[in-house]
């Protein structure tokens, strides 16, 4: 312990773990639509059936309000604040100061903790107030979709916190890959079935079109719409894409932006993130807009999975975010909607499109993105846990990646960058796709 404490301060460093004070939690979330460079583009509402009427439908109307909030600051409800703090906010920010040794960078990298929530990913901050929002409506039941399990698993805990019931709709080639996953959700008395599935008349169609589907977002999407639809007394949760998702995250950059002054740290260089439909990577940067827009060089960057690479490669384009087309038509870079991304073990990574928000930043220049293989990812994920004893999700291994890629770059060009990545789960229940990739 000593030696810990002598080798700290020998890099002038205060502590490992800059973590927030519960009276300084934030309490509002931060609305960054005044600060984007351009207004969202609208969306297009050409179905069979209106999807504007079926998001009036399924979704607490709160939360369509907050998909363009009028104030710029939106207070949190004093009972999702409990819940939040319940379930692990705020979360550390943390030096990685022994990865900062191995890569002998000068840059000094920090990356936040949302491995640490109660079920391993920051996907409960959201989950937390939109079922919150579904309780108030007198709604009985949440039901969603899932990719690698990590959103299902904050909709089943938090179906439980406000004694409701949930229904999961998770990708086939996910819940094969990962089904302790499942049985955190069924202990908790939620319903899961692999998308597609025979549940659904969407599912029997997938099926039907392509025998052994492997599933993706996009179809487990359009089957909890469906079921939402035919399920009276229901809510219909999003893990991701849509706005006030976004904003509910900010939480994790409004947190961090107050843990880097904590560690003496007045400019950031970097902020590093996975991305799919865009939440976690719009949470944790949102809050820097005012000071980028002001003139400070912080570079953002995204991190995609080759499987789906939208971002670098997909096209700017009209186009859902299900695939029988229940969802509006959004203008987002995209895969196509019949795009199927292989069965990867970055179940997290597989949108066919990202949130128009993200797809906006990076058409404006504010978001740079890179595509990455898993093999890639993975191995930086194992320096993680050599080096700082933590394992991160397989989406987040996306950011350590890219943040190594910069630290390494800083040492060749001398440079004391700062780099922020966002640990934006745990991989405890990913070790077998680890395993699977590395080891084979
Ligand atoms: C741990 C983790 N990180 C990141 C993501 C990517 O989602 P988003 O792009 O919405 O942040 C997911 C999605 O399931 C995830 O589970």
């Amino acid at each position: 312990m000593d030696q810990l404490k002598d080798k700290l301060r020998s890099n002038n460093v205060n502590k490992l773990d800059y973590q927030l004070s519960l009276e300084d939690m934030p309490t509002q979330w931060f609305n960054f639509f005044p600060h984007l460079p351009k207004p969202l583009p609208p969306v297009r509402d050409n179905g069979k059936r209106s999807t504007l009427e079926i998001s009036q439908l399924i979704r607490p109307k709160i939360l369509l309000e907050q998909n363009a909030p009028k104030e710029n600051w939106i207070d949190i409800p004093e009972e999702v604040i409990n819940k939040l703090i319940m379930c692990g906010r705020p979360t550390p920010l943390r030096r990685a100061l022994s990865l900062e040794k191995h890569l002998k960078t000068p840059a000094r990298i920090y990356f936040k903790r949302e491995d640490t929530m109660a079920t391993g990913s920051f996907k409960l901050s959201t989950a937390v107030a939109q079922a919150y929002y579904a309780k108030q409506e007198g709604r009985e039941i949440l039901i969603s979709e899932t990719g690698a399990g990590q959103w299902g698993m904050s909709v089943a805990l938090v179906s439980q916190m406000f004694g409701l019931d949930a229904r999961i709709f998770m990708a086939r080639c996910s819940l094969e890959q990962k089904p302790y996953r499942q049985h955190y959700m069924k202990m908790l008395g939620c319903e899961v079935y692999p998308s597609p599935s025979t549940k659904t008349e969407c599912g029997k169609e997938l099926l039907l079109q392509t025998p052994g589907h492997p599933g993706s977002i996009g179809s487990a999407i359009s089957e909890a719409i469906e079921n939402a639809l035919d399920t009276p007394g229901s809510a219909y949760l999003s893990g991701s894409n849509v706005n006030h998702v976004h904003l509910h995250q900010t939480l994790l950059g409004l947190e961090v932006k107050q843990q880097l002054s904590m560690a003496g740290e007045s400019n950031v260089d970097h902020l590093v993130a996975c991305v799919s439909g865009g939440s976690n990577l719009c949470g944790f940067m949102m809050p820097f807009l005012p000071e980028k827009n002001s003139g400070a060089k912080i570079d953002m960057l995204g991190v995609e999975s080759t499987a789906s690479p939208r971002l670098t490669q997909g096209t700017y384009e009209y186009c859902r975010s299900d695939v029988a087309g229940y969802t509006p038509e959004v203008l987002s870079h995209s895969m196509g909607e019949s795009y199927i991304p292989a069965p990867v073990h970055v179940g997290g990574l597989r949108n066919h499109n990202s949130s128009p928000l993200v797809s906006l930043l990076c058409r404006e220049g504010i978001l740079r993105a890179e595509a990455l293989d898993e093999f890639n990812a993975f191995k930086a994920g194992q320096i993680m846990l050599k080096t700082e004893g933590i394992l991160v999700a397989p989406e987040s291994s996306h950011a350590v990646a890219a943040a190594i890629d910069l630290a390494e770059k800083a040492r060749i060009e001398n440079k004391e960058s700062v780099i922020v990545f966002l640990a934006s789960g745990n991989g405890f229940l990913d070790l077998q796709g680890y395993n699977d990739v590395l080891n084979n």
